[in-house]
């Protein structure tokens, strides 16, 4: 048995649990809090919903002992939360409930959609993605989608304060508890830093463009088609007036190659001249799933030329997640970010832009393995 130390629904808990105890036992059992379901446990129907530090979480795959010092909030610790009052009357009204097994998970993820959402449009279909990690075997989702969507129709008394400012806001990625993705500072000038959190991986970038920082922000933010087509391999197939977009990511090393298909969003801050695409696919071959984000920051480098930092941050699961370990995956993502900056700095300069195409996966592999070679033997 081990002692574990949260708090749950604003309340200082301490118990003994032993460490094979998941979360939801924990709260059912211990706690005495059964509006927390269990439906399948094996974090597959999403009735276990409950938010963890204010993000959800598949109670049935944590381990109570990996709360240790959290906030966890279950259904019941939302009872007086005003936007939850007002999913609970939109579920009521637009008859989203029949059983109510899958209702307080579908609450819980509901509230963290809102948050995500707020003062957005959001089509049906963008709405059952969201959805999709949670299983309703009674209602046909129906009125659930009309009840999430009387709430988002009214922005104006949304309180969105709390939303996690690190969460997706792309396809909730069903089967999967959600990884934090979180921005980091700018590498030091052309590095490329990796680091690993689980199965999730965060690399840094930066380089030097020879062009000034306005005008660089300006054809990041004023062309996102552009901008896209700075990067090999990616490619985008439509884009929203409120930054939603649609795209297909080739990439390939060696034997592997993949055809990510997938939704995301592109935000910009001006202020900060910095912007943010998150987003996640699916390979239709493999059924490999990849979901992440890429921060990018512009500064005033002086004499008229800019530095460009790059963040990203990405988890890959099914066969494709070979490439999110081992330091290959640093060698071929710091490639894509060189031909970026190559693509850029000739776009800047009015040249012919680029195609898009993805690199060959051979020569990825070539490159990669001829930098590996060169710093081995003191070449490079
Ligand atoms: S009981 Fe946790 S996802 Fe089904
Ligand atoms: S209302 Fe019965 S499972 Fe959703």
């Amino acid at each position: 048995m081990k002692t574990l130390n949260l708090t749950v629904n604003g309340k200082g808990t301490s118990a003994a649990v032993e460490p094979r105890t998941h979360l939801a036992d924990f709260l059912r059992e211990d706690c005495l809090l059964t509006g927390t379901h269990l439906g399948c446990e094996h974090g597959v129907c999403g009735a276990c919903t409950v938010l963890k530090d204010g993000r959800p979480v598949r109670s049935c795959l944590t381990y109570a002992v990996s709360c240790e010092g959290a906030s966890v909030q279950s259904i019941e610790g939302l009872d007086d939360d005003p936007l939850m009052v007002r999913l609970r009357d939109s579920f009521s009204a637009e008859h989203a409930l029949q059983c109510g097994y899958c209702t307080p998970g579908m609450l819980v993820t509901a509230r963290d959609i809102v948050q995500r959402f707020a003062g957005q449009s959001l089509s049906d279909a963008r709405l059952r993605q969201e959805l999709s990690g949670n299983l309703c075997r009674c209602t046909g989702y129906t009125g659930i989608v009309k009840a999430i969507q009387r709430v988002l129709r009214q922005p104006e008394e949304l309180p969105i304060a709390s939303a996690p400012a690190s969460t997706l806001t792309a396809l909730q990625m069903d089967h999967y508890t959600r990884l934090p993705l979180e921005e980091g500072a700018m590498a030091g000038p052309a590095a490329a830093a990796s680091s690993s959190d689980g199965d999730g991986r965060r690399i840094e970038a930066a380089f030097e463009l020879d062009h000034p920082s306005e005008a660089v922000w300006r054809a990041l933010r004023d062309d996102i088609q552009g901008t896209v087509a700075c990067m090999p391999g990616l490619e985008l197939r439509s884009v929203s007036e409120t930054g939603e977009v649609d795209g297909v990511f080739h990439v390939g090393m060696g034997p592997i190659s993949a055809r990510i298909a997938g939704e995301g969003r592109v935000v910009f801050d001006d202020a900060a001249c910095s912007g943010r695409v998150e987003g996640a696919g699916k390979d239709g071959g493999s059924g490999s799933r990849a979901r992440g984000s890429v921060t990018f920051t512009v500064q005033d480098a002086g004499h008229g030329r800019s530095s460009m930092g790059i963040v990203m941050a990405f988890e890959l699961t099914g066969a494709l997640a070979q490439f999110s370990r081992g330091s290959l995956v640093q060698d071929i993502v710091r490639l894509l970010i060189e031909q970026f900056r190559v693509n850029l700095d000739a776009r800047l300069r009015g040249e012919e832009a680029p195609s898009g195409k993805a690199l060959n996966p051979l020569s990825l592999l070539w490159l990669s393995l001829r930098s590996r070679f060169r710093s081995w033997f003191g070449k490079g």
